[in-house]
């Protein structure tokens, strides 16, 4: 009788240390990075880790457009009561047709909420999916984000992989990936980069988004886009190209947008989750599903990004500035691009891939002699921030790096 008493009050005690059940959990790798980088105290250290926009000088500034539309904030706010799930809606209207074109501003099929950065719409979209549909799949091409897997495969939606880039040849496996989705049935959803792909800086062409746009098309499948760099590969039309065609193809689509990198405006957090549905009805039925789950995550997006990105596109000049700043972020991570690409045949193909980054084929001991010897901070894939090398660290990289890389 003691003895069960005894058992009982162990059973007990254990059952009150509820969290050390939890498992470790390693720190993520792009996160840990910025804080092994910022505790080097080499001045030559290079940090091409975690995408983040650098200058010149290796600053990461705030535009121009966004403080000014910081102090007109400042000084108009009248109230910091709620909002709603939906977020700011008049930012939601005005980022609409930067994504999908001028046309689609009136169009009822696509209904948008604001989001804590494009991770926010991504774990959104995945949250609606799951909702839908249990046993949902999404074809995922690889390499990819590393934060896609946890954001949309946790909130249950079914991983499928298949092969997009080799990092060896330096090329998209496009076949491969056609191959794939050509498996896939009616209503799995397809991943797809809207530009400026995370981590391998290889972006589909048009021929290509036009194949998937038909097979979309064809086979009854969603696409679900990320759209997280519009504006830093090739311009803010050509960069929302692709994502135009297979959204205007499908009959339902997702896009996960971000101004966290085309604003500059990193840690405030700052997207947009649009839905497409075939008519205004499902579109609305999607849009409460959105507001519903977005109050049992974050109940409302932070307010301050998205009210500093409404006043400057409806301010003309601001707006025009913002284009400026952005095509001058554009033309920097063009004309580094260029710099690579001429130093080293073996580097000759990161001149024609797009946005923040590009690939090394380096294996993971390369990387961290890289660290050691040159303070050289990237990825262990061997994802690099081409824009995070300052101008007089662009042909330091290079040599640093092409001591490691395997001929062509
Ligand atoms: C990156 O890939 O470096 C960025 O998207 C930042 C992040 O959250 O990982």
């Amino acid at each position: 009788m003691e003895t069960a008493g005894m058992e009982q009050d162990v059973l007990v005690a254990e059952r009150r240390m509820l969290l050390d059940r939890l498992e470790e959990q390693p720190a993520d790798a792009l996160l840990a990075l910025i804080a092994l980088c910022d505790a080097d105290p080499r001045p030559e250290k290079i940090d091409v880790g975690v995408g983040v926009y650098r200058d010149a000088a290796g600053n990461t500034p705030i535009l121009r457009c966004i403080k000014a539309a910081e102090h007109i904030l400042l000084q108009s706010q009248k109230t910091k009561a709620y909002l709603g799930s939906q977020g700011d809606a008049h930012f939601v209207e005005l980022i609409k047709p930067i994504v999908f074109g001028d046309a689609t501003a009136a169009d009822d099929r696509i209904v948008g909420v604001q989001t804590p950065g494009g991770c926010g719409a991504l774990r959104l979209g995945a949250e609606l999916i799951a909702a839908a549909d249990p046993d949902a799949r999404i074809f995922v091409g690889q390499p990819t984000w590393p934060n896609h897997q946890p954001l949309i495969g946790r909130a249950g939606v079914n991983m499928v992989d298949h092969p997009y880039y080799d990092r060896d040849s330096r090329e998209i496996r496009f076949d491969a990936m056609m191959e794939a989705l050509r498996g896939a049935r009616a209503g799995d959803l397809v991943l797809l980069h809207g530009s400026c792909h995370n981590p391998t800086g290889a972006d589909l062409d048009l021929d290509q988004w036009r194949a998937i746009a038909d097979l979309v098309s064809e086979r009854g499948l969603i696409p679900f886009v990320d759209l997280a760099y519009q504006g830093l590969g090739n311009g803010l039309e050509a960069d929302a190209a692709g994502t135009r065609l297979v959204v205007e193809a499908a009959e339902q689509a997702l896009v996960a947008q971000s101004c966290d990198k085309n604003f500059g405006i990193y840690r405030e957090r700052t997207g947009s989750l649009f839905v497409k549905g075939q008519n205004a009805r499902i579109a609305a039925l999607a849009f409460g599903n959105l507001l519903s789950l977005a109050r049992t995550m974050w109940s409302m997006p932070p307010d301050h990004g998205a009210a500093a990105v409404r006043i400057v596109l409806s301010d003309p000049e601001l707006r025009a500035d913002w284009r400026v700043e952005l095509d001058e972020m554009c033309r920097r991570i063009r004309t580094i691009r260029a710099r690579l690409a001429a130093f080293d045949p073996r580097l000759e193909y990161i001149g024609r891939q797009n946005g923040m980054f590009s690939m090394l084929p380096l294996s993971p001991d390369a990387v961290l002699a890289l660290r050691k010897s040159h303070g050289i901070y990237m990825a262990g894939s061997g994802r690099f921030n081409v824009v995070g090398l300052s101008d007089d660290g662009v042909e330091r990289f290079a040599a640093a790096v092409t001591e490691h890389l395997p001929d062509v």
